[in-house]
């Protein structure tokens, strides 16, 4: 038996914020990264508004996506395609998706146990900008979840936006299954009375509630794996936005996240998706290349991005 059967898929995902910031872009280039380092990856698109990964690729969108899945149970492996990558396939979702608001929750739970046992090293996911549950949690059952940003006032507050979101779902969730269901959304609600203004107060509340609330909500946070990544940087102090972001989330919400790197803005990116040519394949040796493999890196060993400390102080 081979490594790859032994061991189940670690799981990424990327989501929210805002559409147009280069999500699809980072997920697939991270992927192709992955893949030219001998690791076996499958990319999913599960972003409902603009399933657009295969195009990345240069490759057709298949006839059969994940609506066959479920309607003629054709078995998840049949929907997979070449991506024109050695080690790099992929599954494109379209209706019956991961993000789609509709989706069951029996559906959600078999499509989820199938791609789990899709025989890769790295599954993933990317689930555009959805903020409706179903895609916040498919977002929460990845082993790393990634949130892009661009340095703009917009797509910032849309990113804090949707952490918030994605943070006070995983406590819901997280209580839920001790049978505290509706204790946040209760506190949430009488917060004036509580004398809570954000989340971080929240859980300083929860934190003083009687067991086993405060050690549920202690383990939330540990492994709440969030890492932001900045994207389409045009100038040396723009680098700083991904540190600030990272401040915020402590100071306001109470979760760390890790700050995993940037990327610039690259003239070429656009020219490529056009000529439906990879990115990294036309440009292997440019700095933009450079910068996602750092970002790769990081996210594999699940570290900070180092220079900035020093670049921007
Ligand atoms: N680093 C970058 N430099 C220049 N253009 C970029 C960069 N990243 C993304 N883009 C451009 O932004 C557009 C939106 O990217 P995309 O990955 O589709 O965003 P999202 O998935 O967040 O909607 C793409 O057409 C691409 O040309
Ligand atoms: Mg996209």
């Amino acid at each position: 038996m081979t490594r790859r059967n032994q061991r189940h898929a670690e799981i990424w995902a990327i989501g929210g914020g805002k559409g147009g910031i280069g999500k699809s872009f980072l997920i697939s280039n991270v992927a192709n990264y992955l893949a030219l380092h001998d690791k076996k990856v499958v990319l999913i698109d599960a972003d409902l508004g603009g399933a657009n990964l295969h195009t990345f690729f240069g490759v057709n969108k298949p006839r059969t996506t994940l609506t066959e899945f479920f309607d003629e149970k054709i078995p998840i492996e049949a929907l997979i395609i070449d991506s024109g990558i050695q080690n790099l396939e992929l599954l494109v979702g379209a209706v019956g998706s991961l993000a789609m608001d509709s989706i069951k929750y029996t559906q959600k739970q078999k499509l989820l146990r199938h791609i789990r046992k899709l025989r890769a090293d790295y599954i993933l996911i990317d689930l555009g900008a959805g903020t409706h549950f179903n895609a916040i949690d498919t977002f929460l059952l990845a082993n790393k979840m990634i949130v892009c940003v661009v340095p703009e006032i917009i797509a910032i507050e849309n990113l804090y936006y949707y952490l918030k979101n994605v943070f006070y779902r995983k406590l819901i969730t997280e209580l839920a299954s001790h049978g505290l269901r509706g204790l946040v959304p209760d506190i949430w609600k009488h917060r004036r009375t509580h004398r809570i203004q954000n989340l971080r107060q929240l859980i300083q509340h929860l934190g003083r509630l009687q067991d086993p609330v405060p050690d549920v909500v202690a383990s939330a946070l540990k492994n709440f794996a969030v890492y932001i990544v900045l994207n389409k940087v045009r100038r040396r102090p723009e680098i700083a936005v991904g540190s600030s972001v990272k401040s915020i989330c402590a100071k306001y919400f109470g979760f760390h996240a890790c700050y995993a790197g940037y990327i610039e803005h690259d003239d070429f990116v656009p020219i490529c998706i056009n000529k439906r040519q990879p990115y990294m394949q036309a440009y292997p040796a440019s700095r933009c290349t450079q910068e996602i493999g750092e970002v790769a890196e990081n996210l594999i060993h699940g570290r900070p991005f180092v220079r900035a400390l020093h670049e921007v102080s």
